[in-house]
């Protein structure tokens, strides 16, 4: 049976990292480190968990569907109406729906290669024309090759900063001709869902650009940093008006009340968000370090995870991919990259899993 409409036949589905328990029931094996999705290995505040614990007595009822205390909460802290917020199921949901409202039949968008998989489904699915820029030396946004990918039907340019998979950051001053320089008729998509993670002094979130563009859409989740992933809650900052169209097609209830409750807790215990932040920072220079001697070429990351090239004379990325699962060791290869991996910067004892098998798997 055909029945999908055409557009959408040769659209392959998002495939998630492998679940720990997926891996250990494989292999019957127990104590898998799972190191794929960059989500933040110490969990969430205490203060959320037990937020969300005395949400779940009011799960028979619908949920505050306009978000009020998390819409009230964010606005005063990123100092902006409460007009000016979208949520979504995770940003994930986000970029579905920008497209949805702003891309289709006729048009296009622009992302960048290798760039966060979500946008090219969500235009594809839309029915707009991808157009793929690829990054300057397979790690960095090239501005200049943004720019001139444009064309007079395109809606819509998404960038991650930090990128995913490739860790790397916009400097500001590049962001900020990128901004300048765009048509009237397009809305750039600003994605910091590892905001948390940067430490470059030439980074700007484009919340502090938003002067420079105003069809500028920022999206921000509660998935990294604050440890929420499972809950799906994500945000868009962006003018009124986009956000009344971003309104037009969201799911009713579309964030449910214990996520919403562990967002707002989780906002309230910003030290928790630190004391991450700080043991990825160390950690992260601790696995760069130790992965660079093993002769690995590691991207600069500003965000939770490493984008790594594999030794010269290794296995490709998928055997040496499948050999950790092995191990227990879940990372992330990508299709189209067959000399990378994407390694999340975990717990110390999970990055020593990995040091220790990687080491076993290249010998
Ligand atoms: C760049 C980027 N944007 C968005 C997301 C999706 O986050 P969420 O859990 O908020 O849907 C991810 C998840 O990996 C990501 O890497």
């Amino acid at each position: 049976m055909k029945l999908a409409h055409p557009h959408l036949a040769s659209l392959e589905p998002y495939q998630p990292g492998k679940p720990v328990e997926e891996l250990e029931r494989e292999l019957g094996i127990e104590n898998a480190v799972k190191l794929a999705s960059n989500e933040n290995p110490m969990g969430p505040s205490p203060a959320a968990v037990q937020a969300m614990e005395a949400a779940v007595a009011g799960v028979h009822r619908y949920p505050d569907a306009g978000l009020h205390a998390l819409r009230e909460r964010l606005a005063a802290m990123h100092r902006i109406a409460p007009g000016e917020l979208a949520f979504g199921n995770g940003s994930n949901e986000l970029i579905d729906q920008i497209c949805r409202v702003f891309s289709g039949h006729g048009t296009s968008g622009v992302h960048g290669a290798p760039s966060f998989v979500c946008y090219g489904l969500g235009l594809q699915a839309s029915g707009a024309e991808r157009i793929v820029v690829p990054l300057r030396a397979g790690t960095h946004f090239d501005v200049d090759a943004l720019l001139e990918a444009i064309r007079p039907d395109t809606r819509l340019i998404f960038i991650d900063n930090p990128n995913n998979p490739t860790s790397t950051h916009v400097p500001a001053a590049a962001l900020e001709r990128l901004l300048s320089a765009l048509p009237e008729h397009l809305i750039p998509v600003l994605d910091e869902a590892y905001v948390h993670f940067v430490d470059a002094p030439d980074y700007r979130s484009a919340l502090e650009l938003r002067h420079l563009n105003e069809n500028l859409i920022v999206l921000r989740t509660f998935s990294k940093a604050y440890g929420l992933a499972a809950t799906r809650v994500g945000y868009a900052i962006a003018h009124p008006s986009i956000v009344a169209d971003l309104e037009r097609v969201r799911a009713p209830f579309n964030v449910g009340n214990v996520g919403q409750a562990g967002a707002l807790a989780a906002l309230d215990d910003p030290a928790h968000v630190e004391r991450y932040v700080a043991l990825n920072a160390s950690e992260r220079t601790r696995l760069s370090t130790a992965l660079a001697k093993m002769g690995f070429a590691v991207a600069p990351s500003q965000a939770n995870f490493l984008f790594v090239e594999l030794p010269d004379g290794s296995d490709e990325a998928d055997v040496v991919y499948e050999a950790l699962l092995r191990r227990g060791v879940i990372v992330r290869a990508f299709g189209p990259l067959p000399r990378h991996l994407r390694v999340t910067v975990g717990l110390p004892e999970e990055n020593d899993r990995l040091l220790t098998a990687l080491e076993a798997v290249l010998a």
